[in-house]
């Protein structure tokens, strides 16, 4: 089974891309082989320029690469401080060459505290467990890590599927508050009037390709779904990428 085959990706700085295809075109094996969920047999991937390798997810964190999942966004047991703080857990100052550090709960929960204010996402207390959450709420405090550890590039995948109107828009505003940070924005989305309402450019995926790059401004709603489709051809332009 090939889910990727030969797809082209370009994310320009401080820019939202929509990533947009029908179920199963491919959309997340792509996003996961560019952040060290899945190695890809064969590509490259450069970070500006410089050839980069990606043998788990932790190298993608480390080069400032951070990700909301389709399928893993947060862990519902644990509380949102650990959760905003998961695999990156604050310790306290320990005796100098001790190997295991207490957590440091306090510094994480402040921590979290402030990524959260930082992005108006309102919680009663960062100590709550997410489970406790609603799914627009989870849904933010994903969003949250990734912009308070993202450096380089936040991708999210389907980050609105599982929310309302009034949750998704949070996500929108807050996609957007990244991207004017400087910070270029990934989001993979069937919502299409969330993409034409934050997106820069739209790649538009198809059967495991890119199938073309098209400006918002210059294409409709209908036409990219045709062109998601097969039911329409991109210009040559497009197909290339876009300008
Ligand atoms: N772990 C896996 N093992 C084998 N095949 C897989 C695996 N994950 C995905 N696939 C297949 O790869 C193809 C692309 O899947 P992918 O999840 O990337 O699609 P998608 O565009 O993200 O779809 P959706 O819109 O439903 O999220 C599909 O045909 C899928 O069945
Ligand atoms: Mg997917």
């Amino acid at each position: 089974m090939t889910a990727i085959n030969g797809a082209e990706f370009e994310l320009r700085p401080a820019e939202v891309l929509a990533v947009i295809g029908d179920n199963g075109a491919g959309k997340s094996s792509l996003i996961k082989a560019l952040t060290g969920a899945l190695i890809p047999d064969a590509g490259e991937i450069l970070m500006d320029g410089q050839p980069v390798r990606f043998h788990n997810t932790l190298d993608a964190r480390d080069a400032g690469i951070e990700t909301v999942y389709q399928d893993l966004a947060v862990v519902p047991a644990l509380d949102i401080a650990s959760n905003v703080y998961l695999g990156r857990e604050l310790r306290r100052k320990g005796v100098r060459g001790a190997v295991f550090r207490q957590l440091d709960k306090k510094a994480m929960q402040e921590e979290a505290l402030r990524h959260l204010t930082d992005l108006k996402v309102s919680i009663k207390s960062v100590r709550q467990a997410v489970e406790t959450l609603s799914g627009g709420q989870r849904q933010g405090v994903a969003v949250v890590r990734t912009a308070a550890f993202g450096r380089r590039v936040i991708i999210m995948d389907e980050p609105t599927a599982a929310l309302g109107v009034r949750e998704s828009g949070m996500v929108i505003d807050l996609i957007r508050q990244i991207r004017d940070r400087g910070l270029p924005v990934v989001l993979i989305s069937h919502d299409m009037p969330n993409v034409f309402e934050v997106a820069d450019r739209i790649h538009i995926h198809r059967l495991g390709q890119r199938a073309a790059v098209v400006d918002p401004r210059e294409r409709n709603m209908s036409e990219v779904v045709a062109l998601m489709t097969g039911a329409a051809e991109p210009t040559p332009l497009e197909r290339e990428g876009g300008a």
